[in-house]
């Protein structure tokens, strides 16, 4: 997914939202209730109604993107419609609740439900902006070549240590042996190791290389320049994991308090009723 998702169809998404915005802006302006402009009047059930409606029809993505095969309408449309649609909601719900807010199961519903659009947004936003962003950091490349070369210049660093003394060569075998890329989702979102062991082996290296004997010197100055070399690509790497963390990691949320509002909302709709 990216930009033209949300220019798809010449934004008729967008005018779609705009114009169910408006009507219920201009339903909720002249609408005269009896009593207090809030959920218990006929505008108000109206609204909700379209508000859980709209709810369920976005749930449905969800169902819908795993269904494979041609649909009569096409994922774009979906889920350029669903992001649209899905921002209409802050404006149909909230004319809906008369913006009566408390401690309860209600505003619970509406909490959750902003919640779950605040995740939406920022996932259209990383869609938008990541992916090119990876591209640029990777150079074209794709993250297995760049593991490949990793796994190169790893090789050429054990190659030239062979002739320098034991201290340089720990280290270059702790760079080939504790490296790691990725781990945790904390660890993928940092994009970074503290305890990295290449760096530590090039700026230990760095350090040792000055006081090697006169005929290892030229390996070692090399040592440093490809430790150096496996710095820039481990970053990368790192880097490169971030990026597509970051592009899932709001789907942990989108999900699951998109299911927590389904609940939210049967409990409020059951709760008004009951009580009514
Ligand atoms: C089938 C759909 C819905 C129905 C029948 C419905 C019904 C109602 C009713 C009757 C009230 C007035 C309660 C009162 O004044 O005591 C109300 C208020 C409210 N509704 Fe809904 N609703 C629906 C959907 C929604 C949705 C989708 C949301 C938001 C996610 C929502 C959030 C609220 C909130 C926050 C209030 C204000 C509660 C308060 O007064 O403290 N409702 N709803
Ligand atoms: C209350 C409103 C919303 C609900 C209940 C909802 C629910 C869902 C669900 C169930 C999925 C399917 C995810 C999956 O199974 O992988 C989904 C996907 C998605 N939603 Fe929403 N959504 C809402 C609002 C929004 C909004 C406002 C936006 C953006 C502004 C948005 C952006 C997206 C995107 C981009 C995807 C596709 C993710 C992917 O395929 O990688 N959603 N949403």
């Amino acid at each position: 997914m990216h930009q033209s998702i949300l220019v798809y169809r010449r934004y008729l998404y967008l005018k779609c939202s705009v114009a169910v915005a408006l009507v219920a802006l201009v339903a909720y302006a002249a609408y005269r209730p009896a009593g207090p402009a809030n959920g218990n009047t006929w505008l108000g059930y109206t609204l909700g109604v379209i508000s859980a409606a709209l709810i369920l029809w976005l749930m449905w993505f969800g169902v819908r993107k795993r269904i494979y095969g041609p649909g009569h309408v096409r994922l774009e449309d979906w889920l350029s419609a669903h992001v649209y649609l899905g921002l209409a909601l802050i404006v149909t719900a909230s004319l809906h609740t008369g913006f009566e807010f408390g401690w309860n199961v209600h505003t619970l519903a509406y909490v959750l439900m902003l919640l779950v659009i605040v995740s939406g947004v920022y996932g259209v936003l990383a869609y938008i902006r990541y992916p090119r962003q990876m591209t640029e950091n990777r150079r074209q490349a794709t993250l297995t070549a760049l593991m490949a070369e990793i796994a190169e210049v790893d090789r050429e660093c054990r190659q030239v240590s062979m002739g320098i003394g034991d201290a340089i060569n720990s280290e270059v075998h702790k760079s080939s042996q504790n490296t790691r890329i990725g781990g945790s989702m904390w660890r993928q979102l940092a994009g970074d190791d503290p305890q990295c062991a290449t760096r530590a082996a090039y700026e230990r290296v760095r350090t040792l290389a000055r006081a090697v004997p006169e005929d290892q010197s030229e390996a070692a100055r090399q040592l440093v320049s490809l430790l150096g070399k496996k710095l820039e690509f481990v970053r990368r790497a790192r880097r490169d994991v971030q990026y597509k963390a970051l592009m899932e990691v709001w789907l942990y949320f989108h999900v699951p308090l998109a299911v927590a509002l389904l609940a939210a909302l049967v409990s409020h709709v059951v709760a008004v009723f009951y009580y009514w």
